[in-house]
């Protein structure tokens, strides 16, 4: 946790997954679970989802995301969605550049800042995702790789109050791996070191963990040095496991 910070980021990354039914139940299970709770926590429904979702969220603590978004204004883009709709639904974040958005539609560090740029323009808080692959960490790339993402991919107006930083390694995703405390701290110091050479408010950045947080391994993780919260896939949809993650940041909170 890094002093700046002050409460952990628990975010919870539903990608696609979830049909009315359950993703009001489990959304309506976390809200019961998380009052009082010392962690800001934030649910990213599929973009289905967001208005329901968002209406079982009202008057609560627990802030909406979306997991993409376009680039470009409102206007002739089949499928996609603009920030600022995102926005009108009451969202306050939005995931972009996760590496199955990477890898599946080809985004590049360019489009992300794009999208970034979007994103901030509206008000939305960019969540820029980033993560080396088991390769380029077999390789010992990983430093230069997440240090290539992070410069391409925010743009020159990020700042602690509209852009977290998600370091989330490809190979860890959903497989039950995890790096060493060592590397994740390792990766989490050059980050800072990074953004500190670009941005004044560097040290209130927000960077998050990601790739197979569960309940067992997030005290551990968020204990970390510039660890200051999660993105957490699988284990956000079981309202349970996400609250033990969000109570593991919660006991790492600063007073
Ligand atoms: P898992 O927690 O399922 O590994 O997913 C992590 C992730 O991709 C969050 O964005």
């Amino acid at each position: 946790m890094n002093q700046a910070g002050g409460r952990p980021l628990i975010a919870g990354n539903w990608k696609m997954n979830g049909l009315r039914a359950d993703g009001l139940a489990l959304a309506q299970a976390i809200r019961a679970g998380a009052r009082g709770l010392r962690a800001d926590l934030l649910i990213c429904p599929p973009a289905t989802l967001l208005a329901p979702v968002g209406e079982a969220l009202a008057g609560s603590a627990i802030a909406l995301g979306g997991q993409d978004c376009h680039a470009d204004r409102p206007g002739a883009h089949t499928g996609d969605i603009a920030a600022v709709m995102l926005a009108d639904l009451g969202c306050r974040y939005v995931i972009l550049g996760h590496c199955e958005r990477r890898a599946g539609h080809g985004e590049t560090d360019e489009m992300v800042r794009a999208k970034a740029v979007s994103a901030l323009a509206v008000g939305l808080i960019a969540i820029v995702c980033l993560g080396e692959t088991e390769a380029q960490r077999d390789r010992g790339e990983a430093l230069d790789v997440v240090a290539r993402q992070l410069t391409g991919s925010l743009p020159e107006n990020a700042s602690a109050a509209n852009t977290v930083v998600a370091y989330e390694p490809v190979w860890a995703i959903g497989t039950g791996r995890v790096p060493s405390s060592g590397d994740i701290l390792a990766v989490h110091a050059h980050l800072r070191r990074a953004l500190a050479g670009r941005f004044k408010d560097a040290a209130g950045i927000r960077l998050l963990y990601g790739g197979s947080v569960k309940p067992g391994n997030a005290g551990e993780i968020l204990a970390l040095a510039d660890v200051d919260g999660a993105l957490v896939g699988g284990a956000s949809l079981k309202a349970e496991d996400f609250l033990a993650i969000a109570r593991a940041g919660a006991e790492q909170s600063w007073p």
